[in-house]
C-alpha cells in the first residue's frame, strides 16, 4: 500500500479544549417532511401515524435522530410553517396521542426526535392575532405583533420599504372592525404569517412555555425556524433600496441577524439544560458569514446551526475545500460541531442542483443531466458523511431522488410560487411524496393518492427497488452511516488534515481514514490510499495506483 499521507489528526480538539460533548456532536439527523413521508390513513397527505410506521426504516438506515417539520394546528398557508396552535397537532397529521406514541416508539428504537419550532411568526389564525384584528387599533394584543399606521395622506402606504421573502411588500393593510381601512402588520413571509413582536414579554413567556410543553412530551430538541429573524432593528428603519434580494444573505438586515436574538437563545438554553438527556436546539439562521452563524452556537446558546454556505457550494474541489475550512474554523472558537447539509424542504434537491450548471442558485427549474446529477450527488453525500460534525439528510436523498421540475402550475402549493419576485418559489419540487414501493397507489406512500403528483418512474427509485440492490444509493447511505457508527472517529473532532491532491480532487485524512473526491468530469489516476472501505462508484485498484472515476468519492481505511 502506498502511503504518502501525513498522520491523521487525532480528532480530540473538542475534549482538549474542554468543550462540551454529547450525542448531537456527530449525529446523522434525518429530516422528515411529514406531509410527504408516509400516509397512514390514505387521505393523500402524510401524517404522524405514517412516520411512526416507518420508524424501523429509519432505524435500519442508521440515523441518530429524526427532525420533523411542523405538524402543529395550522391552516397550511405555508405547509405548516404558519402555526395557529403550538400545543396542538393538526388533524390532518393526527393527534397529540399520535405524537406521544411516535416519540415513545422512536425512543424505544434508540432514535431521538427533534421538532420544528416556529417563533418568528404565527398563523393569522392564531388566537392572539385573530383577537388583535377583531379588537381593532388600540388592542393590547396588537403589541404582540408589529402593527403600524401606514404612511401617505391616508395611511395608504406601507410603514416601511421591507419586502417579504416570498415577494411583495412585507406589510398588509388591515380592515377595521367598522369596515374602514386600518393599520398595517408586518409579515416577513406570507401575509398569513404575521411576525411576532419579541420585545413584548408575553411573547417570550409564551415560547418558554411552549418549549417546556414539548420537552415534557419527551422531545430531544428543536429546530428553530428563522432563528435569525425574531428581533427587528429599533424603529423598523427603511432599508433604502428596492434590491433587497441582493442584500439578503450578504448583509446584516434590520430584520435579520440582529444581535438581540442571542439573548432569547440564552434564555432557552437554560430551559434545555434543566431537562435530563442532552436536549438540543438547532438554528435555521441565514447570516452573511459563517462567523456570524457561529454566534448562534456559543456555549450558552444553541447546539448546532445549519451550514447553508456548505449547501450553496458548487461541485468544485477548490470551493468545497474553502467552505469546509471556513466552516470548521468558524465553529472552533465556540466549540460547537460544524454541521453539513446538502438538501432540505426549501431548496432544489442536490441531485438536481448538481445536474445543472453551477451558479443557478438553490431554486432550479430544469432537470439538467440526471445521470451526472446522481453521480455527483452520491459523491457529495459520501464527502459530507466523511466530515467531522453532524450531518443532515433530507428524506429521499438517500434514494437519490431528483427534484420534480415539471410539476404543473395548478398542482403547486408553495405560497412563494404565487408571489412575484420572491426568494423561493419552486420548493414543491423537493416536497413530492417519496416512493416506498415499485408499484401500487402513490408508490407505497399511502393507500390513496398523493397531495403532489409523483412522476412516472418514481417506483424504480423506491425503497423497495433499492433495498438490497448492489450499488443502489440507499445501500450506499446505509453503508456510509453504518461505517460512521462502527468507526466513531469518522464524525468526531473538528479537524480535517488536507493531503496533497491533483487539481479538481480533494483528499483529506480523518482518524483511521482517508477520503478522496474527484470533482472533475474525467477519471484521474492517483496512488492507492489504503483499503477501499466504500466508494460512490466502482473503483478498482491496480497495484499501487487507482483510477478515480469522474465525480467519485472513495473512503479508505489506513
Ligand atoms: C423557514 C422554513 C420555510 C418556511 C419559512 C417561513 O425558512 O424552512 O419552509 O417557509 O421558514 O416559516
Amino acid at each position: 500500500m502506498t502511503q504518502h499521507l501525513a498522520a491523521p489528526s487525532t480528532g480530540t480538539s473538542d475534549e482538549a479544549a474542554g468543550h462540551r460533548t454529547g450525542w448531537w456532536q456527530d449525529a446523522v439527523i434525518y429530516q422528515v417532511y411529514p406531509r410527504s413521508f408516509a400516509d397512514g390513513n390514505g387521505d393523500g397527505m402524510g401524517d404522524l401515524a405514517g412516520v411512526r410506521g416507518r420508524l424501523p426504516y429509519l432505524k435500519e438506515l442508521g440515523v441518530d435522530a429524526v427532525w420533523l417539520s411542523p405538524f402543529y394546528a395550522s391552516p397550511q398557508a405555508d405547509a405548516g410553517y404558519d402555526v395557529a396552535d403550538y400545543r396542538a397537532i393538526d388533524p390532518m397529521f393526527g393527534s397529540l396521542l399520535d405524537a406521544d406514541a411516535l416519540i415513545r416508539d422512536a425512543h424505544d428504537l434508540g432514535l431521538r426526535i427533534i421538532v420544528d419550532l416556529v417563533p418568528n411568526h404565527s398563523s393569522d389564525q392564531h388566537e392572539w392575532f385573530k383577537r388583535a384584528l377583531a379588537e381593532g387599533p388600540g388592542s393590547a394584543l396588537r403589541d404582540r405583533y408589529h402593527f403600524r399606521p401606514g404612511k401617505g395622506t391616508d395611511g395608504e402606504l406601507p410603514p416601511n420599504d421591507w419586502e417579504s421573502i416570498f415577494g411583495g411588500p412585507a406589510w398588509t393593510r388591515t380592515v377595521n372592525p367598522d369596515g374602514t381601512p386600518g393599520e398595517w402588520y408586518l409579515h416577513l413571509f406570507a401575509p398569513e404569517q404575521p411576525d411576532f413582536n419579541w420585545e413584548h414579554p408575553a411573547v417570550a413567556d409564551e415560547f418558554r412555555s411552549i418549549l417546556r410543553f414539548w420537552l415534557d412530551m419527551g422531545v430531544d430538541g428543536f429546530r428553530v425556524d428563522v432563528a435569525h429573524g425574531l428581533v427587528k432593528a429599533e424603529g423598523l428603519p427603511d432599508l433604502g433600496t428596492h434590491d433587497q434580494l441582493k442584500l439578503l444573505g450578504n448583509d446584516v438586515m434590520p430584520f435579520f441577524d440582529q444581535d438581540g436574538v442571542h439573548e432569547i437563545y440564552r434564555s432557552w438554553r437554560t430551559i434545555l439544560d434543566e431537562y435530563p438527556g442532552d436536549r438540543i436546539a438547532v438554528a435555521e439562521a441565514w447570516t452573511p458569514t459563517v462567523e456570524r452563524t457561529a454566534n448562534y452556537v456559543r456555549p450558552d446558546e444553541m447546539h448546532q446551526a445549519f451550514n447553508f454556505q456548505y449547501l450553496a457550494t458548487a461541485w468544485d474541489a477548490a470551493a468545497l475545500r474553502e467552505v469546509i475550512d471556513t466552516s470548521l474554523d468558524a465553529m472552533r472558537p465556540v466549540g460547537a460541531p460544524t454541521t453539513w447539509v446538502l438538501s432540505n424542504h426549501d431548496v432544489t434537491r442536490h441531485a438536481t442542483r448538481f445536474a445543472n450548471p453551477a451558479g443557478l442558485g438553490t431554486q432550479i427549474r430544469t432537470p439538467g443531466d440526471r445521470e451526472l446529477g446522481l453521480r455527483r450527488a452520491r459523491a457529495a453525500s459520501l464527502l459530507m458523511l466523511a466530515l467531522p460534525g453532524s450531518a443532515y439528510v433530507y428524506q429521499g436523498e438517500e434514494l437519490g431522488l431528483p427534484d420534480v421540475t415539471d410539476l404543473p402550475d395548478e398542482a403547486r402549493q408553495d405560497p412563494s410560487f404565487f408571489r412575484a419576485d420572491g426568494q423561493d418559489g419552486f420548493r414543491d419540487g423537493c416536497r413530492v411524496p417519496i416512493p416506498w414501493t415499485r408499484e401500487g397507489s402513490s408508490y407505497g406512500f399511502g393507500a390513496g393518492g398523493s397531495w403532489l403528483p409523483q412522476p412516472t418512474g418514481w417506483g424504480e427509485l423506491s425503497v423497495e427497488a433499492q433495498t438490497g440492490a448492489a450499488g443502489s444509493t440507499l445501500e450506499l447511505y446505509r453503508a456510509a452511516i453504518a461505517a460512521r457508527r462502527a468507526h466513531p472517529g469518522l464524525g468526531a473532532g473538528a479537524d480535517v488534515r488536507w493531503l496533497e491532491a491533483p487539481a479538481g480532487l480533494l483528499s483529506f485524512a480523518r482518524p483511521g481514514f482517508v477520503c478522496t473526491v474527484n470533482t472533475t468530469g474525467a477519471p484521474v489516476r492517483i496512488p492507492v490510499q489504503g483499503t477501499v472501505l466504500l466508494s460512490s462508484a466502482p473503483v478498482e485498484t491496480d497495484g499501487d495506483t487507482v483510477e478515480l472515476p469522474a465525480d467519485t468519492t472513495v473512503w479508505w481505511t489506513v
